[in-house]
């Protein structure tokens, strides 16, 4: 059983007797004025430089927050506060964080793991959005626009949030420009993103989408080849371009055999003619 499996503590989770829900868990997260852990947070508005929280925010939540951009903009000692006041949380492979209608007050930081923003229709056909991981965040546009989730999120293998709450984020936001400003680049780039999604749903073929889902997943190796390391179904890839897995099996053998991609292990490797192709 994994370390939290069915609402025991986490080890090194940094609350006390934090309890780790599974099902819809986000509906039981509380607001950060009902944390019962909560007691050495800075409610002052803007925050009081100089009332430091006495119980030092655990070292990995902070380097979590470090990772994101505009947690990243803010004065380490505005840093540390919300670093005092966030909560750890650890879910399974395949647990639903938060569903696409609930209402909620929080934001999650990826510390590891990974996860999918999923759509789904009533009949259980799913569209993904996105798959994010270590260092990225979700939950945010619920927090800005006070509307509910308009995605469900699942975690893709056992992971590990920092969660913070929307008073704590939303006041830091206010107080800060920089923080502002680097949290508005990152919503700009994911409507970036969003936009050349739309453009390869509406004006690429099949063998277009997948070529452009399979560079978009690829990091660089340090002999500067394009690899997917991670586990990526042919599933996965049919649902973030709206095509059967059948099609998608159909062209991925067409690219083995072209040449543009080839397997080592589970691992794809991207060959040049692959992001020829794709332009
Ligand atoms: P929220 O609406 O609060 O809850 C669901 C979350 O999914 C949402 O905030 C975003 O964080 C995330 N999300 C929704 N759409 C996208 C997208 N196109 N790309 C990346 N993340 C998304």
């Amino acid at each position: 059983m994994q370390p939290g499996a069915c609402g025991a503590p986490v080890p090194g989770s940094g609350v006390a007797g934090a309890r780790v829900p599974f099902a819809r868990p986000d509906r039981h997260i509380p607001t950060l004025s009902q944390h019962s852990d909560n007691t050495n947070k800075d409610k002052s508005f803007p925050p009081n430089p100089r009332s430091r929280s006495s119980v030092p925010a655990p070292s990995a939540v902070l380097s979590t927050l470090r990772q994101v951009p505009f947690f990243a903009a803010l004065p380490e000692l505005h840093l540390e506060q919300i670093a005092a006041s966030a909560r750890q949380k650890k879910f399974p492979k395949s647990a639903v964080i938060m569903s696409q209608g609930d209402e909620t007050d929080s934001m999650y930081i990826i510390a590891s793991g990974r996860i999918k923003v999923v759509i789904s229709d009533e009949e259980g056909k799913e569209v993904i959005l996105s798959m994010l991981g270590p260092g990225q965040f979700f939950g945010e546009m619920s927090l800005v626009d006070d509307h509910p989730r308009s995605a469900n999120i699942e975690t893709m293998e056992v992971s590990e949030f920092v969660v913070v709450g929307k008073e704590d984020f939303k006041r830091f936001l206010a107080q800060n420009f920089d923080m502002s400003l680097a949290f508005m680049r990152e919503l700009v780039r994911r409507l970036r993103e969003a936009d050349k999604k739309i453009e390869s749903l509406a004006l690429m073929d099949v063998y277009g989408r997948v070529a452009r889902v399979l560079l978009d997943m690829a990091e660089q190796t340090v002999d500067g080849q394009l690899v997917i390391k991670r586990r990526l179904t042919k599933q996965d890839i049919a649902r973030m371009i709206g095509a059967s897995r059948e099609m998608v099996s159909r062209v991925m053998k067409d690219l083995v055999e072209m040449d543009h991609v080839s397997f080592r292990g589970q691992a794809i490797v991207l060959h040049e003619k692959l992001a020829e192709a794709a332009r």
